[in-house]
């Protein structure tokens, strides 16, 4: 896929599914900003990747939790790489525990690192992508928002609530030549997946009809997909990429 003469901001980019992102993106030709928050180190060696592949990108810190970093995030990206043409809401984090159990401060940091940060990151984002009416929008979102999860009601309402934010804004913004989509993964062995038992594996694995879990790289694919030019039709789409396992 051709991105070239295209910026894209790939928001938790330091490690897995982001990382994977931003890869593709700039294996295609984007000038791509690199984001992470604590993990320096995996920014770097994705940094490296791109180099070695002769791509372009540059490294960003922040917590987007925090709306006035994510917003001075997106104005500095702008700033240094002269545009920003596709943004890829991917950062995100779990606290997973029975509501029961669940404190305000689990609910408040799920929600605000991956719901309130997309709608931050991506208003800072909009006002240049209507003026160069063109833009591209991927939240990243999950097979839970879609069906619920056992121990994660606060993930799973901040996934689902981007999927309505995904809808919303795609109808607010067509008329300006920006679409707004959503990926929704299924399991994908990284960091944030680290912490399933292996009943858990054993039980995501036997309810997925390709047997199987994700690689970043596919989501990726999937994302670098909805992201290219000749995909300018699809809009407020919801793309499952989960091998089989929530089928509508
Ligand atoms: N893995 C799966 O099975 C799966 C399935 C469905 C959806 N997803 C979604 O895919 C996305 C990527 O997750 P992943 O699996 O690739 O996990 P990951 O490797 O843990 O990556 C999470 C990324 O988000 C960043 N991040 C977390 N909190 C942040 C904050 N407050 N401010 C800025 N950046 C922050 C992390 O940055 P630092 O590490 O630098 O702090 C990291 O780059 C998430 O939105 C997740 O919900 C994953």
């Amino acid at each position: 896929m051709n991105f070239s003469n295209r910026v894209a901001l790939v928001t938790g980019s330091s490690s897995g599914i982001g990382a994977a992102i931003a890869c593709e993106l700039a294996s295609g030709g984007a000038k791509v900003a690199v984001h992470y928050r604590g993990n320096e180190a995996g920014a770097h060696a994705v940094q490296e990747k791109i180099a070695s592949g002769g791509g372009v990108c540059r490294i960003y810190q922040a917590d987007v939790s925090d709306a006035g970093q994510a917003a001075a995030l997106v104005k500095q990206v702008q700033g240094d790489l002269g545009s920003l043409d596709i943004l890829v809401n991917n950062a995100g984090t779990t606290r997973d525990t029975l509501l029961m159990t669940m404190k305000e401060e689990d609910w408040d940091v799920v929600i605000h690192t991956n719901l309130r940060s997309v709608f931050t990151v991506t208003k800072a984002a909009l006002r240049s992508m209507v003026k160069q009416r063109w833009g591209r929008i991927i939240n990243i979102t999950s097979v839970v928002g879609l069906s619920g999860q056992a121990g994660q009601s606060n993930y799973a309402a901040s996934k689902a609530g981007m999927i309505g934010f995904t809808k919303s804004l795609a109808r607010e913004v067509a008329s300006r030549n920006i679409t707004v989509n959503a990926v929704a993964p299924g399991f994908v062995p990284t960091a944030l997946t680290d912490l399933l038992s292996d009943e858990q594996r054993a039980g995501i694995l036997a309810s997925t009809p390709l047997g199987r879990m994700g690689t970043p790289e596919e989501i990726a694919w999937a994302v670098a997909f909805l992201a290219a030019e000749r995909s300018g039709f699809i809009t407020g789409h919801v793309l499952t990429v989960d091998g089989g396992l929530v089928m509508a």
